[in-house]
């Protein structure tokens, strides 16, 4: 049911808002911080995508697009919607928490804010850094982490595979890819998860100032880093990126500490995390482990059509350039687009039967997991890869494995990412 927007000069109030206030529509009824939709969001976005895939969500102030075709236009198009607000969509900051923030993080130098021509050139540079040879080069070194891990915890008869392996795993080897010393995790995962929740979360003034802060800190670390590499390269990503030239143009000091801070360090870990583990929670819902134990060449398969089946970046924002059509709505001018992957990769438009995990399906059709066009994820081979790499560890290590019934996995989702904190597993550790 599209909803006709009124300008808002006719109005003198934003058009999205009086379309809000005018009709009651489902787009009221989204919260993806609590209740249902953070478990699970399915059936809500299946009711999206066929009675208003457009529709206004008052609470968040953007315009939800459920339809895989709408959203790729969407995407296909970043000359009229711009990704200026995806790192301004989160937390209303205080003045306090915004001085210190804005010292630490400006988002005119992060390569998920920037728009083309800025965009094209930082990606061209950051492209560079990131190729195949580069990422199958880091394998081992994974290998090496994964076995070290599941090495701890496979003679116990049970594990926390977020908190024991999802988790430290793409923590290790981001900050080896950087060339960062490992015992510098928690306070760099710290450091993300206060930039994270700034950007993508709700958080409340009294706790501003602290997270503001930590993001201060992860600037003061990479700028540390990057003056240590200039003096002394090494053989890591970090050293690559500060010398890395196109056309004899370089990086700037501002681009290289937000790409290593924010676009590396925060952006490579917990979505990696998260999508570890909600595989690995599909496949043994789904009595699927098995299967893939025997049939290895069935895995990176299998995790492409998880990936639809449930994508954990379930969405992402845009923010219209022009009044401009979306799926037969008006949008105006100025506002904000959450574009809902998740309900895009389920879309029936997309595949047969796409509300159920089809391991059988011949070809998964491309999904939204990494997003489409210009700002498509920089790292989505090394995730795959470490996906790949640790799911064979365990099926190596823990050949019959089963989940531990009645768990809370204490789901938490922001803005554009949905997370299990626990996945509790178990196994006879008998001969
Ligand atoms: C499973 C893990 C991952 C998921 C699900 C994921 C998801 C995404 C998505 C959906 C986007 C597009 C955002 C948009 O449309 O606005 C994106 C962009 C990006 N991702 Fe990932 N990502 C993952 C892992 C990584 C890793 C490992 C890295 C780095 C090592 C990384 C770095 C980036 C960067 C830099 C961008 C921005 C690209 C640009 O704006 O041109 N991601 N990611």
């Amino acid at each position: 049911m599209p909803v006709t927007v009124q300008k808002q000069e006719e109005t003198g109030v934003p058009a999205h808002a009086t379309a809000s206030a005018r009709c009651p529509h489902l787009g009221a009824q989204y919260n993806p911080f609590a209740g249902p939709h953070v478990d699970n969001p399915h059936a809500f976005f299946e009711r999206l995508r066929k009675e208003e895939p457009v529709t206004f969500s008052p609470m968040l102030g953007m315009w939800l697009v459920s339809r895989h075709e709408d959203i790729v236009a969407v995407l296909k198009e970043p000359a009229r919607f711009s990704n200026r607000d995806m790192l301004a969509s989160g937390t209303h900051l205080t003045d306090e928490a915004k001085a210190i923030f804005s010292q630490g993080f400006d988002t005119r130098h992060v390569l998920l804010g920037m728009d083309p021509p800025e965009h094209t050139r930082l990606r061209r540079l950051m492209n560079r850094g990131f190729t195949a040879q580069r990422i199958n080069g880091m394998a081992p070194l994974i290998q090496q982490r994964a076995t070290e891990l599941v090495d701890t915890f496979a003679g116990n008869g049970h594990a926390d595979l977020v908190e024991q392996l999802a988790w430290p795993l793409p923590a290790h080897v981001i900050l080896g890819v950087m060339g960062v010393p490992s015992e510098d995790v928690w306070k760099i995962a710290r450091w993300s998860a206060d930039l994270h929740q700034l950007l993508f979360e709700h958080v409340p003034p009294e706790q501003q100032v602290e997270m503001a802060q930590g993001v201060r800190e992860l600037q003061r670390y990479c700028i540390r880093l990057i003056e240590e590499r200039r003096a002394n390269p090494r053989e890591d990503l970090t050293s690559y990126l500060v010398a890395v030239e196109d056309d004899g143009e370089a990086l700037t000091l501002d681009e290289l500490v937000m790409a290593i801070g924010a676009s590396l360090l925060s952006a490579g870990h917990e979505s990696t995390t998260a999508l570890m583990a909600n595989t690995w929670k599909l496949a043994l819902e789904h009595g699927l482990w098995e299967q893939l134990r025997d049939h290895r060449e069935r895995v990176p398969k299998f995790l492409e059509e998880a990936s639809r089946y449930d994508s954990v970046a379930h969405a992402m924002i845009r923010t219209a350039r022009e009044d401009v059509m979306v799926g037969g709505v008006r949008i105006p001018a100025g506002a904000r687009l959450m574009l809902l992957y998740a309900a895009g990769s389920r879309d029936e438009s997309l595949c047969p039967h796409a509300n159920r995990l089809d391991v059988t399906r011949e070809k998964v059709p491309q999904h939204l997991t990494y997003g489409r066009g210009i700002h498509f994820c920089l790292g989505a081979p090394l995730a795959r890869l470490q996906f790949q790499i640790a799911t064979n560890v365990l099926l190596d290590r823990l050949p019959v494995l089963k989940l531990v019934p009645n768990q809370d996995h204490g789901t938490w989702q922001s803005l554009v990412l949905r997370q299990m904190k626990h996945l509790k597993v178990e196994w006879s550790t008998a001969q």
